[in-house]
């Protein structure tokens, strides 16, 4: 009998945004769980999963054949979209990098991104760059939503095509918006408040430090600058 491809609550919450019928390009697939999950639970019928490093590769190669799917998922070893054809995919999932990497596997791959009518994106730090990518890159942040597993709290945002309209016309409130995710910060649940009051601690510690040391102008500038983004970061942790 074939083993079933069960995942955690961070990947469950990342399937469910991936349309059925898709053609899903997983980048970064370690172990290939993903895909292998929604082929098996019959979702979607066609897959790539890419990976960039040899080890992770061979996993989920392994793992599409211990499902007996080689036939619906190819396993690519390469760089990012590098992976894929052109007009390829029609749902892009990025899940387990910081988004500085996810904004850069997107941005040296627009050529891929042709046929492209979502993406699932689960930045583990720094969601603001890859909130940024999309807003300037054509793509509206349909939903966003956060998970906390074993204490480590997780974004995933979800984009297509489009219009963005969820962003302020001023330039302070959507600065805010980019960094704390435009619906999170109008809902707050409660992964959400955890993650931006541990930030404000991360602070405040680093607030500390700096207090310690002899205070130049820059230096009294920088925590004048760090106390603005805690008091922010505690007010949304409320
Ligand atoms: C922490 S794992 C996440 C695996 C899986 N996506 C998940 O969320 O559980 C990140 C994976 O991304 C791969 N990776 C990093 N940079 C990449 C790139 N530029 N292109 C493809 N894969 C990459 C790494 O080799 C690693 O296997």
């Amino acid at each position: 009998m074939q083993e079933q491809v069960t995942l955690d609550r961070r990947l469950k919450r990342v399937v469910d945004f991936i349309p059925a019928g898709s053609i899903l390009a997983d980048i970064g697939s370690d172990h290939a769980y993903v895909p292998c999950y929604l082929v098996q639970q019959g979702i979607i019928d066609r897959a790539i999963a890419g990976e960039v490093n040899q080890g992770p590769m061979e996993a989920a190669k392994a793992q599409v054949e211990l499902i007996g799917a080689s036939d619906k998922i190819d396993v690519r070893l390469g760089d990012g979209l590098a992976v894929l054809n052109e007009d390829e995919a029609t749902c892009i999932s990025i899940c387990g990098m910081g988004g500085s990497l996810i904004r850069s596997i997107l941005e040296n791959g627009r050529d891929k991104l042709g046929a492209v009518e979502r993406l699932v994106l689960q930045p583990n730090v720094d969601g603001q760059q890859v909130r940024e990518w999309l807003l300037v890159s054509g793509f509206t942040l349909v939903t966003e939503t956060i998970v906390e597993e074993n204490d480590k709290i997780y974004e995933i945002l979800v984009g297509e095509r489009g219009t963005e309209t969820r962003y302020s016309a001023d330039e302070a409130e959507r600065t805010w918006q980019l960094m704390f995710g435009p619906e999170l910060l109008e809902t707050r649940p409660e992964p959400f408040k955890l993650k931006w009051g541990r930030e404000a601690d991360k602070l405040d510690y680093v607030l500390g430090q700096m207090a310690a040391g002899a205070q130049t102008e820059a230096l009294v500038r920088k925590q004048e600058e760090f106390k603005t983004l805690r008091d922010k970061m505690r007010e949304v942790s409320q």
